[in-house]
């Protein structure tokens, strides 16, 4: 969840840490600071609050010149938000300073055997032990490197662990434990960070760092080993993310700069994936035909926006190949016992790839005998990496913490996976399939379209910034949507909003209608499953004779809708199990508006963070 940022090499070390910082920021911000090593000591700032409160003080106070140093984002687990618990720790002497990502489990009892030798502490967090531990292993004569796995040997728990020492200008030494860290490769510099949008701008060329490993690195060298110290082979990647993409570009937020890429998006994870004469080919699909052959479930897991994802994939998968298909929230899947074997195939869904809730599921999938299939954004993240099969979306870097684009390429990618099952296995393979084959290509333009739109939901959501709450309903795909328009409103403009399937609402929710409550209804096509359509339609008469301000998201030309509509957003005709990647849109954007009129922080809503790595 923190972001984390090392850098040995000959610019100076501050300038690089902080743009480093300033691109992972999205991944948590009560609090940050930075170390750097220079002439045989250690300086360091933080402060509470976001980045720009460090720059400022930065600004007052510089730090000495030097091309050694780390720097911290941070999203408090152990102490409030403060000063005092921002990250770096140093060890009394400020000999060691060490920053952290994830929770050292048993912390409580470390701290109290220092506390029982007379160490002073200076923090809250369960951070700070590991730089008294550091500090008194190199003072006993180790290097830092072996200090670290020493340490590390007495940790539980995950952490990623950035330590820099006074007496080792030139070098940074990290480790891994469930928690994300890659290397960046430089020419005479490497990185080190939680992501690789932190050195992008510096080098594409990265490193993997596994579970269990420390890392040194210096201007121009590299050493990976375990936690014994046996030397690990290192597997390098290219990172073919455009810097430039974690940039705002003139937009007033990422967040409008990632909803406005998505038919790009859309696009470039279509890429190279259907024929010309429309076979569909995953190239990274390391599964044999044989294998999906075998399948008698499928599995998706996610959290979040991802699993709203899954949802969509839930309908896709059953109605195309008749493989039946669940889906769950990674962070229940484990605690249930659930039924899994060599015949399932379980789809783990993540943009970050990093989802502690979603890898834990995924290994506990694996341990049951399933085969894994990921769906993700994050070139070598940990998620790909452990699974046995990789399909990648193409959204770029995603910035804001709400997610937009990243679920578009999800529904997309999904939408691939069932197509490709449907090919393997020829269950319904025909004409249906060859057509939605060809829908998928008009996708981009179609999202273009709504954009193009979108003015008047930008004007309504402003109208309505003073709401209190905001119902979203929907039907078969368009349930998933309704959840997921709840979620971006609940996240971003704090408001309360909730998302029902609409043959729900009698069942309960329907006491929640009163006089001007705005519900959003996302209408399924009339064309095809037109019964779907005269249900959702008799739903919005219900909801409107009981007063609710009824805005209605439509296919164009759906007149049945038109005399109920008090407010109708026209989207594209589709086939109704595309829908989701048409009528999610208008969401995203009235969520945006809403946010910003009600002055909120649009690509850092409060408490969150984009990469969740704790359970
Ligand atoms: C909401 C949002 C989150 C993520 C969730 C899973 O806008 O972004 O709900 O979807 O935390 O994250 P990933 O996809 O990285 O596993």
């Amino acid at each position: 969840m923190c972001g984390i940022v090392g850098y040995a090499g000959s610019q100076q070390a501050m300038d690089v840490v902080l743009e480093g910082l300033r691109r992972l920021e999205y991944r948590g911000y009560d609090s940050a600071g930075v170390a750097v090593v220079a002439d045989g000591a250690l300086a360091s700032v933080k402060r509470a609050g976001k980045l720009g409160n460090l720059e400022k003080a930065l600004g007052e106070t510089p730090l000495p010149s030097a091309t050694t140093g780390l720097g911290h984002t941070r999203w408090a687990t152990h102490g409030p938000p403060n000063d005092r618990n921002a990250h770096p720790h140093l060890d009394g002497p400020g000999q060691v300073a060490v920053i952290h990502n994830g929770i050292i489990e048993n912390f409580a009892r470390l701290r109290a055997e220092l506390e029982a030798g007379g160490v002073g502490f200076n923090s809250d967090t369960d951070t700070e032990v590991v730089a008294h531990l550091l500090a008194a292993e190199v003072a006993a004569g180790s290097e830092l490197a072996d200090a670290m796995r020493s340490v590390c040997r007495r940790l539980s728990g995950a952490f990623t662990l950035l330590a820099v020492h006074a007496e080792a200008p030139d070098r940074v030494v990290a480790a891994r434990q469930n928690s994300p860290l890659v290397v960046g490769v430089g020419t005479g510099e490497n990185f080190l960070a939680s992501d690789v949008a932190a050195f992008i701008a510096h080098t594409r060329e990265a490193m993997e760092i596994d579970d269990g490993q420390v890392v040194e690195i210096t201007p121009d060298e590299v050493t990976v080993t375990d936690f014994d110290g046996v030397s690990a082979q290192q597997r390098r990647f290219h990172v073919d993310w455009d810097a430039s993409a974690a940039v705002k570009d003139g937009y007033d937020y990422f967040m409008l700069k990632e909803i406005a890429e998505q038919p790009t998006a859309v696009a470039n994870t279509l890429l190279g994936r259907i024929s010309s004469s429309g076979r569909l080919s995953l190239d990274q699909m390391r599964l044999s035909d044989e294998e999906l052959r075998e399948i008698d479930k499928v599995v998706v897991l996610a959290c979040g926006t991802a699993y709203h994802a899954g949802m969509v994939t839930k309908y896709a998968i059953e109605h195309w190949t008749r493989v039946p298909c669940e889906v769950e929230l990674a962070s229940e899947f484990r605690y249930r016992d659930p039924v899994v074997d060599r015949q399932t195939l379980v789809v783990a869904i993540s943009q970050s790839g990093e989802t502690m809730d979603t890898l834990m599921a995924l290994r506990y999938a694996r341990e049951q005998g399933a085969r894994v299939l990921a769906v993700c954004n994050t070139n070598g993240s940990t998620i790909p990496r452990e699974s046995d099969a990789v399909l990648y979306t193409y959204a770029g870097p995603e910035v804001a913490v709400a997610s937009t684009k990243a679920f578009l390429t999800q529904l997309i990618a999904c939408y691939l996976v069932g197509l490709y099952l449907g090919q393997v296995r020829g269950t319904k393979w025909g004409d249906e399939i060859r057509s939605v084959v060809r829908d998928l290509a008009d996708l981009p333009a179609k999202v273009e379209q709504v954009l193009e739109t979108m003015e008047p939901v930008r004007s309504l959501a402003r109208e309505l910034a003073g709401s209190t709450s905001v119902l979203f309903l929907g039907r078969h795909v368009g349930y998933p949507v309704a959840l997921e328009g709840a979620l971006k409103l609940k996240e971003l403009a704090y408001m309360h909003a909730e998302g029902f399937a609409a043959g729900e609402l009698k069942h309960g929710p329907i006491a929640l209608i009163e006089d001007g409550v705005p519900v959003i209804v996302v209408v399924p096509s009339p064309r095809g499953r037109s019964v779907l359509h005269d249900k959702i339609v008799s739903n919005i008469q219900e909801i409107r004779a009981r007063g609710a301000r009824t805005i209605v998201i439509a296919e164009e030309g759906d007149e049945a809708v038109q005399p109920y509509a008090d407010h109708l957003v026209a989207v594209p005709e589709c086939p109704t199990l595309l829908q989701p990647v048409v009528t999610t849109v208008p969401l995203q954007v009235f969520a945006c508006e809403m946010a910003s009129a009600r002055g909120f922080d649009v690509d850092q809503p409060r408490n969150l963070a984009k990469s969740v790595t704790v359970e």
